[in-house]
């Protein structure tokens, strides 16, 4: 009988760290999670993108502190990779796309370097040289739709 009760015991610390999980909110709310960390790149890119196009280079201190954020936004997007598939908010651009974690990586690599460069082009900004602007803002966008060529459906 004692052994019966070890065991059963024994199993609860098999089980506990499965639940613990799922209740800390990261089991199926991930593709919450997955939308929210997008949003937030959108919209500093969408903050950049109308400061650019802003003739009297107004907020001109403001183009550094979106740029720095979304370098640091970007950062996050390696923690978002859906490996289950109830982890997905959507389905992937193929089924195959989601069993391809290098893939994802590697443009998680080049939103990490277009953001970069994108700081880079805020400091120029800053200084009143708009020019490498334009360029830094047309490379972070196209590594956005590179990455969701592959791996968003819609
Ligand atoms: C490494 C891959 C990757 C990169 C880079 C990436 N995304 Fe996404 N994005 C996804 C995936 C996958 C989805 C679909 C899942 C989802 O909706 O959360 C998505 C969805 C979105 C959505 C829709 C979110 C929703 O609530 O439905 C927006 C908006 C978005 N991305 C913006 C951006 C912007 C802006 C950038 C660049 C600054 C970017 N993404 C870079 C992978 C990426």
């Amino acid at each position: 009988m004692k052994r019966y009760r070890f065991a059963f015991v024994a199993s609860l610390f098999f089980l506990l760290p499965g639940s613990a999980i799922s209740s800390s909110g990261f089991g199926s709310d991930l593709g919450e999670y997955q939308s929210a960390v997008m949003s937030i790149l959108r919209l500093h890119l969408k903050a950049i993108e109308t400061l650019a196009a802003n003739q009297k280079h107004q907020y001109a201190e403001n183009m550094l502190r979106h740029a720095t954020a979304l370098r640091s936004s970007a950062q996050l997007l390696d923690h978002v990779y859906p490996d289950r598939p109830e982890n997905r908010a959507t389905q992937a651009g193929s089924e195959t796309s989601w069993n391809d974690r290098k893939g994802f990586d590697d443009q998680v690599e080049r939103s990490l370097k277009a953001t970069k460069e994108l700081v880079k082009a805020s400091e120029q900004w800053m200084k009143g040289h708009r020019e490498p602007m334009t360029g830094a803002i047309k490379s972070v966008r196209e590594s956005c739709d590179s990455c969701h060529k592959i791996f968003r459906a819609h």
